[in-house]
């Protein structure tokens, strides 16, 4: 097998020695000051996902983005571009539209004046009463910039950011071999949750936390440390590339059914013809490789054409800075997202995306936090948490259990007790996180 080639913006990601070590303090997940230079220096600075390319299929089609008090609106056009303006009426300021859906023009509710969908204003009431003049053709909603990767809607306020796609590298160039822009998400949930937002960027920056958060994953995803690719970024994003093949060192009792068996059936090797179990998980994952190169067109995994020998079996974990972790598995693209609440630090809300890539002749497909779905896109559940009672279509998933972990964090960064993280050198990307953090906040980014 080709061993992958690392990319030259790579940084050792179990490495501490490329950290300044600035203390991860509990006042950073508590506080409004802190929160209030988050909006002022990160929030308004970076790019957002605004929502999926398939939400904007048609021109007029658009998504609404709500973040803490703003919101923005990114709308298909008739060339094909997208465009994003503010949700503020150009009169008085009023929300223009809440939601998602169509619109040949956004019609304010309160004056009546009417915005196309280039964002120019059509139509005011009364045009001849404006001393300084007739708005209509003269007025425009304010645009922000826009750009698509990955099949996502990103916008920034900032005007000074850099280009989307440098922003995110080296992500771009590492995942072209996806096609991502297929993924149909066939699970949406938005969920609130009372926690900061930096508990997810934290927990999905390691997998220090996985043998006891997560006993199901050891069998399926290789847990040992120095198995792992740990790896970060210039810009502050960064993963933890994993085998999907059992853990040596974790492994599940005789006579109980193990997933990897079920994965080899799926692509016709017998799990019953290796000697033993270091044998199976060793060399059955190089068999499966195999088997997948071998079988995918026939099989309808088109998705598989351009995949290279890792990305066909494994799972790199991406966390994309600050808020947004994608996991890209064979079949599936995970996308994990936190956003602060609009005034209160302890409580953030959590996005679950679960896409598929289409294969012929599948009309249900594993959508892998969610259980099996039909393949089609879905529509957005939004719940309360409530210490999980209000997720049941999620219970004892991976994200559920971290859900479950993430208000006592919260909790104990409340508590005199805590001071700063104590870290192994495999969580030496959760340190990181905040000394990024802390460049923006600081201007130095
Ligand atoms: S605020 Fe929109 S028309 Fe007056
Ligand atoms: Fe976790």
């Amino acid at each position: 097998m080709d061993q992958p080639a690392i990319h030259p913006l790579t940084m050792d990601g179990r490495d501490p020695a490329a950290l300044r070590g600035d203390p991860i303090s509990g006042d950073r997940y508590t506080s409004r000051e802190f929160m209030q230079q988050e909006w002022d220096h990160l929030w308004t600075r970076i790019w957002h996902v605004a929502g999926r390319t398939a939400e904007l299929e048609e021109p007029g089609d658009y998504v609404v983005h709500d973040f803490r008090h703003e919101s923005v609106i990114c709308i298909r056009q008739d060339d094909g571009s997208i465009k994003a303006f503010y949700n503020a009426c150009g009169h008085r300021g009023m929300r223009l539209t809440e939601g998602s859906a169509f619109a040949e023009a956004f019609t304010c509710p309160y004056h009546g004046w009417k915005w196309g969908k280039d964002g120019v204003l059509h139509y005011a009431q009364d045009p001849h009463d404006f001393p300084q003049g007739n708005p209509c053709g003269k007025l425009k909603l304010k645009e922000l910039r826009c750009a698509t990767w990955g099949g996502f809607v990103w916008y920034t306020m900032d005007d000074a950011a850099p280009a989307l796609l440098d922003y995110l590298a080296p992500m771009p160039e590492l995942y072209k071999n996806y096609p991502m822009d297929t993924g149909v998400r066939v699970f949406w949930m938005k969920i609130n949750l009372n926690t900061n937002w930096k508990f997810a960027t934290d927990n999905f920056s390691e997998s220090y936390h996985t043998r006891t958060a997560h006993p199901q994953v050891p069998p399926w995803i290789d847990q040992d440390v120095d198995t792992a690719r740990h790896e970060m970024y210039p810009a502050g994003h960064g993963r933890t590339v994993q085998p999907m093949r059992p853990s040596l060192s974790d492994r599940l009792p005789d006579g109980v059914p193990h997933p990897f068996d079920h994965i080899l059936r799926q692509w016709d090797i017998d799990p019953d013809s290796y000697p033993d179990y270091e044998t199976k998980a060793m060399q059955g994952w190089l068999d499966l490789k195999a088997a997948k190169r071998r079988l995918w067109r026939e099989r309808g995994y088109v998705h598989y054409e351009h995949m290279d020998d890792e990305q066909i079996t494994d799972s790199p974990h991406t966390v994309i800075f600050p808020n947004v972790t994608i996991s890209f598995l064979p079949d599936n693209i995970l996308f994990f997202r936190t956003e602060p609440h609009a005034d209160d630090p302890g409580k953030c809300t959590f996005d679950l995306w679960c896409m598929a890539f289409p294969v012929a002749g599948q009309a249900e497909v594993e959508s892998i936090m969610a259980g099996p779905q039909p393949f089609s896109e879905a529509d957005m559940l939004w719940r309360d948490f409530d210490n999980g009672r209000g997720v049941p279509e999620i219970e004892g998933q991976i994200v559920y259990q971290d859900m479950m972990l993430a208000e006592g964090m919260q909790r104990g960064m409340h508590s005199r007790g805590y001071g700063d993280a104590y870290l192994s050198a495999q969580e030496t990307r959760v340190r990181y996180f905040h000394e990024v953090l802390n460049d923006y906040l600081a201007g130095r980014r």
